[in-house]
């Protein structure tokens, strides 16, 4: 029997390729011919991948999108359910190493790891100490977004004794933290403001100029969510002005393009959208993709359609 055909739409990790070839007939996105894609029955990619209605026009037999990550912001969701088309993503399985990288880049810009880092192998140390840094345990912590993995970084920051603060457009009755309606007065309030919502256009640019300005020259923003939630040419701004103190940034709004300015900062540290990047965590994710993709063949339900594809 043929196997089925499938379209890769974007870089997944080599887990996922392995598998997805043991069982399938996979077709790269920049290689697959017209007639290759009219015979793909499903698309699997990351959480970058852009599906768009053109893709599905060119796929008359698509039956399953398949994301390996959990935010879906590159797939036109409502152009998949038109198409009775569902999509699935990769829930829960990333939350501790996403929150690890939060908590990674918290103490990196407070303490300035990077920096020091530089220091001592430079052989500056000879020459007189480090300048201080800021001391996080106790500090202030807002966090935008406060779902699976924004809870995640909370009950770690507790850990650090952190009084912890969070808006979202609805409050939750399942936490206990303060609740603030107004991300401004979130940022005023904040020593660290750090950003955990999905990307997309509903967040697009939920981190302006003028949050910035609340957030203030003492205190830094962390973003782990999508570039496309910091307007980042304000950022950049705040950071060479003193606006703000500092940034650690997962995520970029042009990726895998860091732009110069952002680079030549010293006072941010930059990592290359890698918050699920541990071998584990991108196993789970991988095997969670394909669990989804085999349920589907299958005739199982879905074991984790997105919110929008549920019921
Ligand atoms: P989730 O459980 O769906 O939580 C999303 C949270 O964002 C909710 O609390 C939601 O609350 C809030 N939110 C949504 N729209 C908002 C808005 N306009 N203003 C304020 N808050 C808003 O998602 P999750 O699993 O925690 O993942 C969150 C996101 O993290 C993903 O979608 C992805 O973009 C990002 N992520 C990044 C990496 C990385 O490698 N850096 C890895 C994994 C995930 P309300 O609906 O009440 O507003
Ligand atoms: C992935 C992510 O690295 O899950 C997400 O939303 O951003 C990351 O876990 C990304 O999906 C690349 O595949």
């Amino acid at each position: 029997m043929s196997k089925i055909d499938i379209l890769q739409a974007s870089r997944i990790p080599p887990f996922l390729t392995d598998s997805l070839q043991a069982g399938f007939e996979v077709h790269g996105r920049e290689t697959a011919t017209p007639e290759a894609l009219a015979r793909v029955r499903a698309i699997v990619g990351g959480g970058e991948a852009r599906i768009d209605a053109a893709l599905m026009d060119q796929c008359p037999k698509l039956e399953v999108i398949t994301i390996c990550g959990v935010g879906y912001d590159g797939v036109d969701v409502q152009a998949a359910k038109a198409r009775g088309v569902p999509v699935t993503h990769t829930p829960d399985v990333l939350n501790d190493d996403v929150a690890d990288l939060g908590l990674a880049l918290l103490l990196a810009v407070s303490r300035n790891l990077p920096a020091a880092d530089r220091f001592t192998r430079e052989g500056q140390w000879e020459k007189g100490p480090f300048p201080l840094t800021r001391k996080l345990t106790g500090a202030k912590l807002g966090i935008v977004g406060m779902g699976r993995i924004g809870q995640a970084i909370a009950r770690r920051a507790a850990a650090f004794e952190m009084d912890i603060r969070y808006h979202t457009r609805s409050a939750r009755n399942d936490v206990s933290y303060v609740h603030e309606p107004s991300l401004k007065a979130l940022a005023a309030w904040a020593d660290f403001l750090l950003v955990i919502t999905p990307g997309g256009a509903a967040t697009r640019h939920l981190i302006n100029a003028e949050v910035l300005q609340a957030l203030g020259s003492q205190s830094f923003l962390i973003n782990v969510a999508r570039g496309s939630v910091v307007d980042e040419s304000a950022l950049i701004e705040a950071l060479q002005k003193g606006v703000i103190a500092g940034a650690g940034l997962d995520v970029y709004a042009d990726e895998p393009r860091v732009p110069a300015a952002l680079r030549a900062l010293p006072n941010v540290v930059l990592t290359p959208h890698m918050a699920s990047g541990t071998t584990q965590t991108r196993k789970a994710m991988s095997d969670l993709t394909l669990a989804n993709l085999q349920a589907h063949f299958d005739g199982h339900s879905l074991p984790t359609p997105v919110p929008e594809c549920r019921g």
